[in-house]
């Protein structure tokens, strides 16, 4: 039985990951470890928690006693580091805190590894997980590719470009396995709220302003959440060692179309009048060192490993809105308590 840690898994992605391992592969166990901050949430994982496969472990990744001891004690045969401070707006208030978990845990992690598996690799392998924002930002032209330079904008994704940078040094300097991917935006159920589609949609319910950074005019790649944990299925079991892939939607949005669209589809779901939503549309400051446009060019995964995404747009969009309508106790309780208390200091413009 091999036993797989999978970090940051009561998180947005994570607890898509981990449902898809416990589920699909029974002669895994797999070990969750999360240290449950704002975002970590063990109520995501609420139909998988008993499954015999599945072990959760409260623990920080920074801490590199906790984890040295933690490896030692499970003998880990391979790591999916998800685990990570997320949101840009946040890296704008609080650096540091992305430094100590992006770059420190992931760090620990590396070395963690390298001490059970010494040197023998056979059959282990290290899955950091990263994103297209290490890229910085594309003008109107063009796609991130695997080789496109890193040039990061914000200190969320500085954070994130150090920890690749320190995943591929360690692959090259002591032949750790790795590989590792860059995913664009994604969106689905169990989206913490402070990210721009469920925090839109929860202020649509709530008939709260929708708070629109600068012109609305910046550009994301939009994937659904699922489909982005099928390709990190794929990676994992067929993904080349010391290989970076690429993985995006083929979606590209302005975000006032984004919005607009959003509005609409909301304005049916709550049975209110055509155009209502949008009146809540606000432009407010714009975000600082806000990058224009991300779009990924994730032809190599697709023709390397055969993925591609499994549902379009419409319909992630029509699975995630209902998602949402139907888990109003999941939304209260995430947006209650700390949360109510970031969102009146990041939005003090519109508050209402
Ligand atoms: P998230 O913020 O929803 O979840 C992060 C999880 O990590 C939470 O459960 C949190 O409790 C946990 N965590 C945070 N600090 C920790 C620490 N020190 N030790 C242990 N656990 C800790 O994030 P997400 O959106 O699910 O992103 C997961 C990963 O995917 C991140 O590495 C992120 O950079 C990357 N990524 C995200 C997106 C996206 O659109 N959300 C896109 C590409 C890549
Ligand atoms: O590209 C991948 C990245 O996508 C991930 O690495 C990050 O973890 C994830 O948070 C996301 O980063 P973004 O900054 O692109 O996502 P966010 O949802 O914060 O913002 C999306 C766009 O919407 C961006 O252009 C900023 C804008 N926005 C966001 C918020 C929260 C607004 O206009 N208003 C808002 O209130």
């Amino acid at each position: 039985m091999k036993k797989i840690l999978i970090t940051g898994g009561a998180g947005f992605i994570g607890s898509h990951v981990v449902r898809l391992f416990v589920t699909k592969y029974s002669n895994y166990q797999i070990y969750n470890l999360d240290a449950l901050t704002y975002a970590g949430n063990l109520e995501n994982l609420v139909d998988i928690e008993n499954a015999s496969n599945y072990t959760f472990i409260k623990g920080d990744i920074s801490d590199e006693q906790f984890i040295s001891s933690l490896f030692q004690k499970h003998q880990f045969d391979g790591v999916i580091n998800l685990a990570a401070e997320s949101h840009v707006d946040r890296s704008i208030e609080d650096p540091m805190a992305f430094v100590k978990t992006n770059v420190i845990g992931t760090v620990n992690l590396l070395n963690a590894s390298r001490a059970i598996w010494g040197d023998n690799y056979e059959g282990k392998r290290f899955y950091h997980i990263s994103t297209d924002e290490v890229y910085g930002s594309l003008g109107a032209e063009g796609l991130f590719t695997e080789t496109t330079a890193y040039d990061p904008n914000s200190p969320y994704s500085a954070s994130k470009a150090s920890s690749d940078h320190f995943v591929r040094a360690y692959g090259e300097t002591y032949g750790l396995p790795y590989v590792l991917t860059n995913c664009s935006n994604n969106y689905g159920p169990n989206h913490f709220p402070e990210k721009l589609i469920p925090l839109f949609i929860n202020n649509i319910i709530n008939h709260k302003p929708l708070p629109v950074y600068g012109d609305g005019n910046y550009t994301r790649d939009w994937l659904f959440v699922v489909d982005h944990a099928r390709a990190i299925d794929m990676v994992f079991h067929q993904g080349v060692n010391h290989e970076t892939y690429n993985i995006g939607g083929f979606n590209e949005w302005k975000n006032i179309d984004l919005v607009r669209l959003l509005c609409g589809i909301m304005d049916v779901k709550l049975e209110r009048e055509a155009g209502e939503s949008e009146k809540l549309i606000t432009y407010v400051k714009d975000r600082p060192g806000h990058d224009l446009r991300y779009a990924i060019d994730a032809s190599k995964i697709k023709e390397k490993l055969g993925w591609e995404p499994s549902v379009t747009f419409e319909q992630g969009l029509e699975l995630t809105v209902n998602w949402y309508l139907n888990n109003t106790d999941w939304l209260k309780n995430v947006t209650s308590g700390a949360y109510a208390s970031y969102y009146d200091k990041q939005y003090k413009e519109v508050r209402s």
